[in-house]
């Protein structure tokens, strides 16, 4: 994780380097620092906590070149000498690092027995003391020592450097951590994501991974592998944010969340426009006979890069196999579901982390590997594709952020457009990613796997989906806040739900944790018996996904269950089902919606209670402790 900065050209490099970070913290946010090269001078600030502690105490710093980071602690608890950037001995240059230095002790072990001292207990701290060690054993140049430093460490990396003894040059290089550098008029910024410079330029280029570049002031700049082979990356203009950014600039937090007071409820509320912009050609409605009303598209072929050879190798695909992480495993469990009974194609659904290092036998003519990211960066998922590709499997992204690794690095995909994501705990983009999973297994099932009938019956429901998902914001919230002040100080808390639900069980439990602290499971519903019953007591309260669907009865059954051993339940079913209020103690109705895509109305509610929840509770609901956006490290 961590998010990284640099500038270098005539403006003040503070203002930009911190406004980068502010833009970067969804990265990780345990503490901030900024290097400033200036006048024989290296001036370093470091702070535990947000951007903006550090602001309070860095905007001041002259100079124009720097370098910055904002920490998601791995080695080392968050506290200022682990804060980077991290210095050499001497303070002659400094480097701030994203990733993980798998082998930092052998060498940690072997420049301590070169005299070298450490200050901080960091895997990056190795990384700067080996560079030193390399240009004072060497004689060669930074350039040069990065470059056989870099040789020598195991591990992941994205960096940046600047030198207080040369301060017209800036080194960045990437191994498994994103990078991008944005190229303005004589002035030039890397970042680990463009929106931390966007203001300035839109002219970027993509750093791949074993590769490097080095600017210098009144020259420009030069990328190469990080070998020493001269590259010549194309520069690419980056589309449509500009406005955006401007607007995430404001110091009046308001103004971006848009009158919310947390990111996290603004997206929850933004969701009827994401899925709106997320089915924008894709699913269109058309001027037609009544029974004709509702089409899905070829734009959504069309989006599948590779569009026609795609849709083929799904519909002759023996295998799906989805790899995600986190909120995006939930709903890429969603999708085995609708895949497996719309398309009736055999799915997997692996966790990245698990994927990457078992022995899974992929069989690279009959299996489509297909992953999903949020950001398009998580570490974990950004191997599992590596690993799919290796093996030579067709390899499908659904991605939110445009231009991420992931995205560019899959065979073709399908962006959510859903808008950026800013709160950590992930709500819109839940929703949009089981709609294009939706949108996608309909493609695939389109008159080969489902009657005709059925397919525009579900087209029609894809399309209803942001007004009723409006309807449910409406009309719950007040008895959703009531709720959450009744039980805003459990200890743990039961989500249980079957079929389709399920995945939006565990969904909910995710939501609470992450951002109320409060200890949740999500289980399938029948499974409550082998177990969780156990912990079942008058304080407990159990939140039921009951929709009244195919299994419905069962878990009605279920509910009577948990009552029986006097736990509190609070169920979601659908509107006009009266028979759960004398079995529960509170009831959440929503609009009726097939089954298969119920998952994108079902957890709207659960998202409202653990935001609610976590907001009575006190939490930085934005911004949970120990988590970060974006996942960039095994
Ligand atoms: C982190 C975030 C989650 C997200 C997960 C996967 O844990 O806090 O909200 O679901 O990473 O991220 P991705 O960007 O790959 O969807």
């Amino acid at each position: 994780m961590c998010g990284i900065t640099a500038y270098l050209g005539s403006k003040e490099a503070a203002e930009i380097l911190l406004g980068g970070l502010a833009r970067l913290e969804y990265r990780g946010y345990d503490s901030a620092g900024i290097a400033i090269c200036n006048k024989g001078k290296m001036s370093v600030k470091k702070k535990v906590g947000k951007v903006k502690e550090l602001k309070s105490i860095a905007s001041t710093v002259e100079g124009n070149i720097g370098i910055g980071h904002t920490r998601w602690a791995t080695h080392g608890e968050p506290n200022e000498r682990n804060a980077h950037p991290h210095l050499s001995s001497d303070s002659g240059f400094a480097l701030v690092h994203n990733g993980i230095i798998e082998n930092f002790i052998p060498l940690r072990e072997s420049l301590m027995r070169k005299g070298y001292k450490f200050v901080s207990e960091t895997d990056t701290e190795v990384l700067v003391k080996l560079i030193e060690d390399v240009m004072k054993s060497t004689g060669l140049s930074l350039e040069e020592a990065v470059r056989q430093a870099l040789s020598q460490v195991v591990g992941a990396y994205g960096i940046c450097i600047c030198s207080r003894d040369d301060p017209d040059i800036l080194i960045a290089a990437r191994l498994g951590s994103p990078l991008i550098l944005g190229i303005g008029e004589q002035e030039w910024f890397v970042a680990s994501d463009a929106s931390a410079f966007l203001e300035y330029t839109r002219h970027v280029v993509h750093l791949n991974d074993g590769e490097m570049v080095v600017i210098r002031r009144n020259v420009g700049y030069q990328v190469s592998t990080t070998q020493g082979t001269t590259l010549n990356p194309a520069i690419v203009e980056l589309e449509g944010t500009l406005d955006q950014v401007k607007a995430e600039e404001q110091e009046e937090m308001q103004i971006e969340k848009g009158g919310f007071k947390h990111f996290m409820l603004k997206e929850i509320m933004e969701q009827p426009v994401a899925l709106e912009n997320c089915m924008r050609g894709r699913v269109k409605q058309l001027v037609g006979p009544p029974d004709n009303q509702f089409t899905l598209l070829q734009r959504l072929q069309v989006l599948l890069s590779l569009e026609r050879e795609i849709l083929t190798s799904f519909q002759s695909a023996k295998r799906i196999i989805i790899c995600a992480c986190g909120t995006s495993w939930h709903a890429g469990l969603v999708g085995e579901y609708m895949l497996e009974s719309l398309c009736k194609i055999p799915v997997e659904i692996e966790y990245a982390s698990e994927f990457r290092y078992r022995s899974v036998v992929l069989r690279p003519d009959e299996d489509i590997v297909m992953v999903i990211s949020q950001s398009g960066e998580t570490a974990d998922t950004l191997a599992a594709l590596r690993h799919a590709k290796q093996a030579g499997c067709l390899v499908i992204g659904i991605c939110n952020t445009v231009g991420s690794t992931i995205a560019r690095e899959t065979d073709g995909g399908i962006y959510l457009h859903a808008g950026p994501e800013i709160g950590v705990a992930s709500t819109k983009a839940f929703t949009a990613q089981v709609l294009v999973l939706a949108m996608l297994a309909l493609r695939i099932a389109q008159g080969r796997t489902i009657p005709d009938d059925e397919y525009k019956m579900l087209v029609k429901e894809l399309s209803k989906l942001p007004s009723r998902i409006t309807k449910i914001l409406s009309e719950n919230e007040a008895k959703i806040c009531e709720i959450a002040k009744v039980y805003r100080y459990a200890h743990h808390c039961l989500f249980l739900g079957r079929g389709y639900n399920y995945p939006v069980a565990l969904e909910g439990a995710l939501k609470m944790k992450e951002i109320s602290y409060i200890h949740a499971e999500g289980y399938p519903a029948a499974e409550m018996k082998h177990g969780p019953i156990a912990l079942i007591d008058n304080l407990m309260p159990v939140v039921f996904i009951a929709m009244q669907d195919s299994i419905y009865d069962k878990v009605k059954s279920n509910i009577m269950e948990v009552r029986a051993r006097k736990g509190c339940v609070i169920a979601i079913t659908d509107e006009g089902n009266t028979e759960l209020e004398s079995l529960c103690e509170y009831v959440i109705h929503i609009p009726k919606v097939s089954e298969c895509v119920s998952p994108i109305l079902t957890v709207v509610p659960l998202q409202l209670l653990s935001y609610h929840i976590a907001v009575m509770r006190g939490c930085d609901v934005d911004m949970p402790r120990n988590l970060a956006k974006s996942v960039t490290t095994e």
